[in-house]
Order: structure tokens, then C-alpha cells, then sequence
């Protein structure tokens, strides 16, 4: 009863940013990202007899706060809701190929990894879609890393509300350069940064309404193999998003004086002729998205403005692998 599965990170592109549920984390708008080949989870699940308590490590720490505890609900209620309730204890060891709450979706790598190894080690084989959905439980942006690509998260009830492919093997020349600039934990998680919006901040509601209307825009863009407007749609719902943390009450924000420097760069960049644009998710690092013929001239002029920022190059991966 031992499993591995590898699930790799998301970059949302039409944001989620506030649950209309809490308890079975379902959204109030439908999301849409793009997986990324350079960052991942590794996560082996085992349940065994000979095991007298449940363990968790990650990066080959054993870890024994918060983290562990929401890894270990969310093992129980994958095992209850599969009809499993009476299993041995387990052991988890997870490696994260991304830096862990740091804005860099170490959440939708490893709910996406965690599920499936779960499953595996459980001797069951469900459908992605069946994954997706228990993996939403752990973490929204997981249901979105089951999937290679570009995927979707859709609105809907416990049941419906699940991932899916859009395109798993797009043709866009699309690449992502991650511009590390603080790779520490974030103070405020994801979870209460968007609680914290949908209950106090007045652009709220005119976020999601933003939200549906970018979502057709960007499934156009995808549609159309049209680049600028990908940028240019993934740009301003990330600032949208954004918008709404800075109307909170109190009000709060993930950007800091690094990641206004990036977003300057970026319109420097495009001022210059080259096209770039940028998204950032709950965290300080900015994210940019171009194409092929722009990566080596924007590694170079981000060098001499942020020397101290380590560039990471991604581009599409792939949706969940079984490695044993
Ligand atoms: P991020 O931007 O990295 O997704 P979040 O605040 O959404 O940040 O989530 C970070 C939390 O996700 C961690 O505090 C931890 O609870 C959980 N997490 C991250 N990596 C793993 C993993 N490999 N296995 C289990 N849980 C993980
Ligand atoms: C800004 O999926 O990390 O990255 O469901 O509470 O675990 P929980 O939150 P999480 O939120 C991700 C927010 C985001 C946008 C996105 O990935 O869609
Ligand atoms: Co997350």
C-alpha cells in the first residue's frame, strides 16, 4: 500500500481568489492556468500496519505544525469519502521542486500529488476529474495540476466543481520566466488573504463579475493562438485580483519594493519593443509570460535591473505521473 505520484505547479492565468464555500472549497469564479514544466511535487504515500502514528515530511524534514495536520485531514477524508475509513497509519514524504508558500503554488503541486498518491497507495484508480475533485479539497489550485497544459477550474457544486483539460499539448509558443526576487514563506496564506477579501473588500463583487467576462477573453486568446491578447488579458486580471487585497479591510498586499521594480521592468521591456507581460499569484515573485525570440533578451536586462533575482525559465507541463 505504498504509492508516488509527481504533479507539477499551476500558474493561474484567470485567478481564483475567494471561496463561496469554505468547507468544500468551492469558488466563486471559474479559473484557468497553465502548467509549468520547471517546478513540481514528489509525494509517496504508504499505509502499513507496522506504523504507529501518522508521519509527515517535507524536503525530508519531518514536519509537525499545521502543515501536517491539513495533510493528514486531508488523507481522512479522502479515505472516508472512498469508503476506507478503517486503514492502517501512513507515512507521507513529500519534496517540493518549488519553494513552499512563497507565492510560487506549492499548494496545487502538492494537493495534486498528495491526492493522487493517496489514491494509488489505496489500490484505487480514479479518473482525473475524480482525483481533481478530492484534490479541490485540499487546495483549490490543485484541481487545475492534475491536468498538463492549459487547464480550467470550473465553478459548481461538490461534485461538479472539478478541473479539466482545455489543451494538454498546446501549440502556443508560450514560456514562463519566474523572477525570484523573495522565496521566503508568506506571512498571510492564501487561504486568509482571499477569506479576508471576499468578506471586507468593496471591489469584491466586481471582481468575479471581471473574472467571468477574462475567462471568455482568455479561452478566445488560447482558441486564436493569440499570444499579445493572453498577455494582455493575464496581466490585468492578476492586477485586478490584486486590486481587491489593497480595498480590503484592514487593507494588505503581497507586493513589495522588488516586485514593483519587476513590474516596472516589464513596461520597460515592452517600451523597448519587446512583448512581455506579467502575472503574480499570492506572493512577492513576479511572473513572465513571452515568447521564444524574447527569453535571452529579457534574462539579460533583468540581470542589470534586479541582480539579486535568480530567473527561473518554465514552459507547459505535463498533468499527473505515477512514478512507482
Ligand atoms: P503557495 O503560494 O505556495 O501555494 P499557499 O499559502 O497557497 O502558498 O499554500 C502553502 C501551503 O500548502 C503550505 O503551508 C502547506 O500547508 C501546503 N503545502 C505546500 N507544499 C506541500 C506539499 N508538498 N505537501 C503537502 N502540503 C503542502
Ligand atoms: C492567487 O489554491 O492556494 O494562486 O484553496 O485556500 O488552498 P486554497 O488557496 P490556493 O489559492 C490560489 C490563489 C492564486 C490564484 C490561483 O492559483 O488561481
Ligand atoms: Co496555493
Amino acid at each position: 500500500m505504498k504509492a508516488t505520484a509527481r504533479a507539477h505547479t499551476n500558474i493561474a492565468l484567470i485567478k481564483y481568489w475567494g471561496k463561496k464555500n469554505q468547507n468544500f472549497i468551492l469558488p466563486y469564479n471559474s479559473s484557468l492556468s497553465m502548467t509549468l514544466d520547471a517546478f513540481y511535487t514528489d509525494t509517496t504515500v504508504e499505509f502499513n500496519e507496522a506504523f504507529t502514528e501518522n508521519q509527515f515530511f517535507l524536503n525530508d524534514n519531518r514536519v509537525n505544525n499545521e502543515m501536517a495536520t491539513r495533510v493528514f485531514d486531508h488523507i481522512k477524508k479522502i479515505t472516508t469519502l472512498l469508503n476506507q475509513p478503517n486503514l492502517p497509519h501512513f507515512k507521507v514524504w513529500s519534496t517540493n521542486h518549488v519553494p513552499t508558500a512563497a507565492g510560487l503554488a506549492s499548494s496545487s503541486s502538492g494537493f495534486a500529488a498528495l491526492t493522487a498518491a493517496t489514491v494509488k497507495a489505496m489500490g484505487l484508480e480514479l479518473s482525473k476529474s475524480e482525483l481533481s475533485r478530492l484534490a479541490r479539497l485540499g487546495s483549490g489550485s490543485a484541481t487545475r495540476s492534475l491536468f498538463g497544459g492549459f487547464a480550467m477550474w470550473s465553478t459548481g457544486n461538490d461534485l461538479t466543481s472539478v478541473g479539466s483539460a482545455i489543451d494538454e499539448h498546446p501549440e502556443m509558443d508560450l514560456h514562463l520566466l519566474a523572477i525570484e526576487t523573495n522565496n521566503a514563506r508568506k506571512k498571510i496564506p492564501s487561504r486568509s488573504g482571499m477569506q479576508n477579501t471576499v468578506e471586507t473588500s468593496a471591489y469584491y463583487d466586481a471582481w468575479v463579475e471581471k473574472a467571468k467576462n477574462d475567462l471568455d477573453l482568455m479561452t478566445y486568446a488560447i482558441k486564436q493562438n493569440d499570444f499579445e491578447l493572453l498577455g494582455k488579458v493575464a496581466e490585468n486580471n492578476a492586477m485586478a485580483m490584486h486590486a481587491t487585497n489593497l480595498a480590503a479591510v484592514p487593507s494588505f498586499t503581497y507586493f513589495e519594493p522588488d516586485t514593483l521594480i519587476a513590474m516596472q521592468t516589464v513596461q520597460e521591456l515592452r517600451d523597448n519593443g519587446i512583448s512581455c507581460y506579467y502575472t503574480l499569484d499570492a506572493g512577492p515573485n513576479l511572473k513572465i509570460l513571452t515568447q521564444s525570440k524574447n527569453i535571452e533578451a529579457i534574462k539579460t536586462y533583468f540581470n542589470k535591473k534586479l541582480p539579486k533575482a535568480s530567473i527561473i525559465q518554465a514552459t507547459f507541463g505535463p498533468g499527473i505521473q505515477y512514478l512507482s
